[in-house]
Formats: structure tokens, C-alpha cells, sequence
């Protein structure tokens, strides 16, 4: 399963909006519509984001194709600027386009042929260590999986959010390849149904045993005892090991904690943010109100009601049992854990 593929010059991208009833493929010639993608989340998740954003330059080295060098230069400049302003909660938006920037800046005596191959090239590597980066992560994180688990997760950090595989279901994906007979319980995750759209269907379509639950189901569950680990993917980690993720995550975390259940969080290395000392600086996105008063459309709530929507939350490090990166698992201290990685 591939939430977005480069075909020949194209971008290709499943729309996710429309997901699981719709299986709409998407063919993307130019950065402007990565923007809008991004933007209205028909590609989403962390690394996807990324990914697709490191494309949508190599769209944009396409676009603007000419012999004056300059012109070309600030084309991409200005591409750049614009695909940076869709989301702002995800570092891994900015360090793809980041190193996407490295590449034309470390060649600018080469021609605008050959720096759109080399952009091109360097978005097809940050696409395939993403995928490699995944498959570590998951056999990592499998070590934490006891046999017959049970498991909670919240939104999307599968195949779907990524390159194809998953962080956070990267490791289940791994615990069941390995028969050890795990079962999922996954949040609906509102407003946009991460969770019973994109999770629940990756997941069947896999053949692993999920039960979808309403957000506010999780807590009872606990006290049952019938939650083993929550593990959970990440959209910016400070230096800290403070971890935002999609809003309810922080929820879920607090009532782990006071039913002494492991908490996990499973990201790349990309998502990793060492220039923030803690999550309290990391930019929250708050979406658009609608996304509240309506499901899949259909009005829920008075057309004029007051909504606040912020999309993501931020859980302190106290919170977090481990994270799970492709460099290994890290546990508290988390700063040392951290710099210790980076220092590599
Ligand atoms: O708003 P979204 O759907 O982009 O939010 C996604 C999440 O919060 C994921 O958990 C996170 O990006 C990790 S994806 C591997």
C-alpha cells in the first residue's frame, strides 16, 4: 500500500480525504497542487508530508525550466516558500524541503537540467530511507510487543502515512508478521476519522485483527484491563522527548499512565526536532471549524457554533515510556537518548 508513488514525472497520490469508501488515484504535474494536497490532507501523516513535499520541488524544478539560472533559482525559492506554508506542525515538511534546498544550493555551478535531475535523485533517496528507516523501527519496536497483545493506537501512523509501512503500525505490522497473535484497538480519532478511515482499513486489508473504538471508549478499556501498550506516531518531538501528535493523543498518554500502561511512540529520525528545548514550542495547527460541525459533510452541530479545532497535542516526556526510531529505542533520559543519536 503507497500513499504517494513518482511515476515518470508525476506525482501520484490516494486520496485520503476520500478513503475507505473512495479509492481515487491522483496525478500531480505541478507543486501548486502538492501545496493543496498537503493543505486539505489528501496526502497526510508526518513523513508522508515530507515526501511529498520533496516532490512537489521536483515539480517546481520542472515548472521552471529556463536557461537564465537565476529566474530558475528563485522559482525555487519561492515553490519552497509556498509548500512550507501548508501545515506547520510536522518538522518533517520543513527538514525534507530543507535538504531538498542543500541540494541546488551545494550546486549552483550546474545547469537547471542537471540540478532538476539531482533534486529529483534527492527525493527519491529521502523516499526510499524513509521506507528502510520503517522496517528498522518496526523490527525495533517488535522487541516491546509481548505475544498476544493488546494493542490501542490513535490516528494514523501506517502505510498511509508514510512512504508504505508505518511507524506506529509499522510495529504491529512487524509484532504480527512474527505470528505473535496481536489485536488492535484503534481510536475513530475526530474530527477527521484518521482512525476508522485510514487505520481500520490499512490494517484489514492486512489481515490483522483490529477493533475500532470511539475516542471516548479507550479509558473503559483500560480499567477492563484489556489494553497491554499504546504506541502512537509522532508529528514533531522536541529535544526533550516531548511528542506532539494528532489531538487526543495527550488523553490517551495520561490515562496509560494512571493504569501503569506502557506508552510508545514510534517516529523516524526526521521527526525529531533538536533545535526546541520543549513541546511548548512547537507551532499547533488549528484546522478549519467545519471540520467539527460536520461529518464526512453532514452537518452535526448549529451551522454558527463556536469550534475550537486544533489538530494536534502536545504529551510531556514524563508521559512517554520509549520512543522507537530506526537508530533504536530510546527510554528517559530522553535529552541524552537524543543527543547521543544526532551525535552519530
Ligand atoms: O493531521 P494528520 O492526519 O496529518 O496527523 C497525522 C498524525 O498525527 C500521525 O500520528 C503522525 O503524523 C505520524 S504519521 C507516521
Amino acid at each position: 500500500m503507497r500513499a504517494l508513488s513518482w511515476q515518470g514525472n508525476k506525482l501520484q497520490l490516494l486520496d485520503q480525504t476520500l478513503l475507505p469508501v473512495e479509492k481515487v488515484i491522483l496525478e500531480l504535474d505541478n507543486y501548486e497542487e502538492v501545496a493543496w494536497a498537503i493543505n486539505t490532507m489528501q496526502v497526510r501523516g508526518a513523513p508522508a508530508i515530507g515526501i511529498a513535499a520533496a516532490y512537489g520541488m521536483v515539480l517546481a524544478a520542472q515548472q521552471g525550466l529556463t536557461q537564465d539560472k537565476s529566474k530558475f533559482l528563485s522559482y525555487l525559492d519561492k515553490a519552497k516558500t509556498e509548500l512550507a506554508e501548508t501545515r506547520p506542525t510536522a518538522v518533517n515538511l520543513f527538514w525534507a524541503l530543507e535538504r531538498m534546498e542543500k541540494v541546488w544550493k551545494a550546486n549552483e555551478d550546474q545547469s537547471p537540467e542537471q540540478l532538476l535531475a539531482l533534486l529529483e535523485q534527492e527525493a527519491k533517496v529521502i523516499d526510499s530511507e524513509d521506507l528502510a528507516g520503517n522496517k528498522k523501527m518496526g523490527l525495533y519496536g517488535s522487541e516491546l510487543v509481548p505475544h498476544g497483545a493488546r494493542i490501542l493506537t490513535h490516528c494514523n501512523a501506517g502505510a498511509l502515512a508514510v512512504s508504505g509501512y508505518g511507524t506506529a503500525l509499522g510495529v504491529i505490522r512487524a509484532a504480527h508478521e512474527q505470528g505473535k497473535n496481536i489485536q488492535v484497538f484503534a481510536d475513530e480519532t475526530r474530527p477527521l476519522l484518521q482512525g476508522s478511515r485510514l487505520t481500520a482499513w490499512e490494517l484489514m486489508e492486512d489481515g490483522i485483527p483490529v477493533t475500532l473504538i470511539t475516542d471516548n471508549t479507550s479509558a473503559y478499556l483500560m480499567k477492563q484491563g484489556k489494553i497491554d501498550l499504546v504506541v502512537v506516531g509522532a508529528d514533531r518531538i522536541s529535544s526533550n522527548g516531548d511528542v506532539a501528535n494528532k489531538i487526543g493523543t495527550y488523553g490517551v498518554a495520561i490515562l496509560a499512565k494512571y493504569h501503569g500502561i506502557p506508552f510508545y511512540v514510534a517516529a523516524p529520525t526526521s521527526t525529531i526536532d533538536m533545535s526546541l528545548k520543549s513541546g511548548e514550542e512547537i507551532p499547533i495547527e488549528e484546522r478549519d471549524h467545519d471540520e467539527v460541525r460536520k461529518i464526512g459533510g453532514v452537518q452535526i452541530a448549529p451551522a454558527e457554533v463556536k469550534v475550537y479545532n486544533p489538530a494536534f497535542d502536545v504529551t510531556p516526556h514524563e508521559l512517554v515510556t520509549a520512543i522507537i526510531t530506526e537508530a533504536g529505542i530510546i527510554r528517559p533520559p530522553f535529552n541524552e537518548g537524543l543527543q547521543k543519536i544526532f551525535a552519530k
